[in-house]
Order: structure tokens, then C-alpha cells, then sequence
């Protein structure tokens, strides 16, 4: 039986809840799922459909999403993948066309990488996982993660139906 795989690269725990989920949703509509981490990905090869889930840092993905990204290439670029990306902290318009320029840039530095769907959510923030000195973010003006603590806007109903579309 053909199957699909959701993989994801998540620093502190967000972007996996967001995988999770879109397993989930695959999973009732009777598709054979597994979700794991870029590190547990030997091979996309025996899958059918990949979703990869990232999360912005600094303007772009992290270092294990690009090294995944980069060593599953010849495969990657042979199969349908749907992208998403978290990253704003609250549905901030400003914010969400700041991620939506960082998710087409990221998408510019891997020309081979042609996602069917592409998809920026929100994301999490919780200062108190972040070691110092990258938790100094909170303490940086001007940037949309300035004195915040704790936020968790992510929208489960947006992540529902897109799951529902890939
Ligand atoms: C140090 C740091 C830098 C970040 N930089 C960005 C950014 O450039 N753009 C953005 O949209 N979100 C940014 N974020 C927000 C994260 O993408 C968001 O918190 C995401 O949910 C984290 O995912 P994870 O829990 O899977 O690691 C940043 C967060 C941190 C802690």
C-alpha cells in the first residue's frame, strides 16, 4: 500500500504539534501516514506523498531542515511535497507578509524545490525554552518578538483544513 509521510524539523516542540496534527487529519481520511523527524528520515523514497513542515528562524529555515532538504534532493524533486512553514507569533498582518517573503526566498534558495502547496501558519513562542543568548530576542526592539513571554495563537482550524487539501 502506498504511503505518505509528514516530516518535520522543530526546534522546540511547535512545528512537531503542527505535523502531528496534519498526520491526524491524513490518517482519517484512510491514508497510511507516517509523521517523523527529519533526523529519523533515512530515505523518502518509499513514499508516495511528503509533507515537510519547517519553522522560521532568522529569516529562514533551520540548519537540520536545509540539510534534510538537501540530502533527500534527487528524491524530493521527483515526488508531489506540500511545504509549510511557522513562524509569526499572532495573525499580525504585518507579520504574516513578512513570513510569506521569508517562506518565497527560502523557496529561492532551492530552486529544484517546487512544493505543489506552500503555507505559512502561525507559530508558538515561549521564551522560557529559548537559552540564553538566543532568549536575548525577547529583549530585541523592534522586532515582532519584542517583550513577549508566551504566545501560542496557532490556528488549529486553518492547520485542520489545509491538511484536509494536501
Ligand atoms: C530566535 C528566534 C528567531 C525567530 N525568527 C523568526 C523569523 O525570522 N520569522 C518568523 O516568522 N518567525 C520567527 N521565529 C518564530 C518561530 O518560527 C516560531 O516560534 C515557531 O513556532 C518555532 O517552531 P518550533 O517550536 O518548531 O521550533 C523565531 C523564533 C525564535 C525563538
Amino acid at each position: 500500500m502506498s504511503k505518505a509521510l509528514v516530516v518535520y524539523a522543530s526546534k522546540y516542540g511547535s512545528t512537531k504539534d503542527v505535523a502531528e496534527k496534519v498526520g491526524s487529519v491524513m490518517r482519517e481520511r484512510g491514508e497510511e501516514v507516517d509523521v517523523l523527524s527529519v533526523d529519523e528520515v533515512k530515505s523518502v523514497n518509499q513514499y508516495n506523498k511528503i509533507v515537510f513542515g519547517a519553522a522560521l528562524y532568522a529569516g529562514n529555515i533551520s540548519k537540520p531542515a536545509r540539510s534534510f532538504l538537501n540530502r533527500q534532493q534527487a528524491v524530493l524533486a521527483q515526488k508531489p511535497v506540500a511545504f509549510f512553514v511557522l513562524g509569526p507569533i499572532s495573525k499580525d498582518e504585518k507579520e504574516m507578509v513578512d513570513a510569506e517573503e521569508q517562506l518565497k526566498k527560502v523557496l529561492t534558495k532551492f530552486d529544484w524545490f517546487k512544493p505543489a502547496n506552500a503555507k505559512v501558519f502561525v507559530g508558538k513562542f515561549d521564551l522560557s525554552m529559548l537559552k540564553w543568548p538566543i532568549s536575548l530576542v525577547g529583549k530585541m526592539k523592534g522586532t515582532p518578538l519584542y517583550g513577549e513571554t508566551l504566545r501560542d495563537e496557532r490556528d488549529w482550524d486553518a492547520i485542520q483544513t489545509w491538511a484536509a487539501s494536501v
